[in-house]
């Protein structure tokens, strides 16, 4: 049995769909209020529990061999802050894991996670790293873990794309924050979930932490006017200066309860999210998706 945390969520919904076509035994971790419609309607377990609160842990935690960790946020709201979801929400996911019995604890962190990162999310992320690899916590790690750190992700329903897709037709020019030429390394929804499930079958990934992106490294330029052709959509450009892009993240998070871009989410936009472009391959024997022909499956 593998317990998906994050089933709801963009990467769970297309993992859970992929464990079931290559014959594991799913059970999916969902909160009061999530939206259950996205998940299969049949050979799937629901447990109800939320990573905030141990004590609703232990029972999904029951029988299970392999848990995937795919909890996150993006945005803080209310008590949802990265310090209550990645840090503490980790220590007591790997708490409960342990104390079941749990073999194998694959958690999908992020590229560019790492000591004194500029942003909050990669900073907490990391807290939640080292948290899975069994350091900050005593109860100890009888589990063998992966750790996966993806790229942006793109496929059916992804955040990314469609934070692209709001910027076209929105004024008479698309915005670019600053130059636009930090690069990203998409990879495809498809691609990411055949990794997860790679690691789960094959101990040679266990004590691995992997950083995973597509064949190509793009500007974030680059990707607005392949989504923009895709969409036949002709629209002149116009570069946003940081300080202004900086000053409209600030007062979104002031006035909105769902900015649209936050400070930290711009600070991680300025900086290159890139890894081994052989990554898939050589690790996985994946041949990566390119972004023109991903989008094609759902744009
Ligand atoms: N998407 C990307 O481009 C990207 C890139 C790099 C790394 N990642 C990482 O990939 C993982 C999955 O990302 P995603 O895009 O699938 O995220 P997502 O779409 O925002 O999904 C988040 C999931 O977490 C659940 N959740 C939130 N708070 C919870 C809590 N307190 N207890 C239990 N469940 C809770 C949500 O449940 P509800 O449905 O109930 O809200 C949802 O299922 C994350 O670790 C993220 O950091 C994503």
């Amino acid at each position: 049995m593998v317990l998906v945390l994050g089933a709801t969520g963009f990467v769970g919904r297309h993992l859970v769909k992929r464990l079931l076509d290559d014959g594991y035994d799913v059970r999916c971790l969902v909160r009061p209020k999530s939206d259950l419609s996205v998940l299969p309607t049949h050979r799937v377990e629901l447990a109800t529990g939320d990573i905030t609160e141990l004590r609703s842990l232990a029972a999904a935690m029951e029988g299970v061999e392999a848990a995937v960790h795919l909890v996150a946020i993006i945005v803080e709201q209310g008590r949802s802050t990265f310090e209550a979801i990645h840090v503490n929400g980790t220590r007591n996911v790997v708490r409960a894991a342990a104390a079941a019995g749990v073999q194998r604890l694959l958690y999908v962190s992020a590229l560019g996670t790492r000591p004194h990162a500029v942003s909050r999310y990669h900073q907490t992320k990391w807290q939640a790293e080292m948290l899975i690899r069994g350091r900050g916590d005593p109860t100890g790690r009888p589990y063998g873990w992966t750790i996966l750190r993806p790229s942006i992700i793109f496929g059916e329903g992804d955040g990314f794309t469609r934070s692209v897709l709001s910027l076209l037709g929105k004024g008479p020019f698309i915005p670019i924050p600053a130059s636009g030429r930090a690069r990203l390394q998409p990879i495809f929804i498809d691609d990411l979930t055949a990794c997860i499930s790679w690691c789960l079958g094959h101990d040679e990934a266990v004590g691995q932490t992997y950083e995973v992106g597509g064949p190509e490294r793009l500007s974030f330029e680059r990707v607005v006017d392949m989504v923009a052709q895709r969409m036949a959509v002709r629209q002149r450009k116009l570069h946003v200066p940081l300080p202004l892009m900086f000053l409209v993240a600030y007062a979104q998070e002031i006035l909105s309860r769902r900015p649209e871009v936050t400070v930290d989410q711009l600070k991680m936009m300025l900086e290159d999210n890139i890894c081994e472009p052989t990554v898939l391959k050589d690790s996985f024997g994946i041949e990566p998706t390119r972004f023109e022909d991903g989008i094609k499956t759902f744009l």
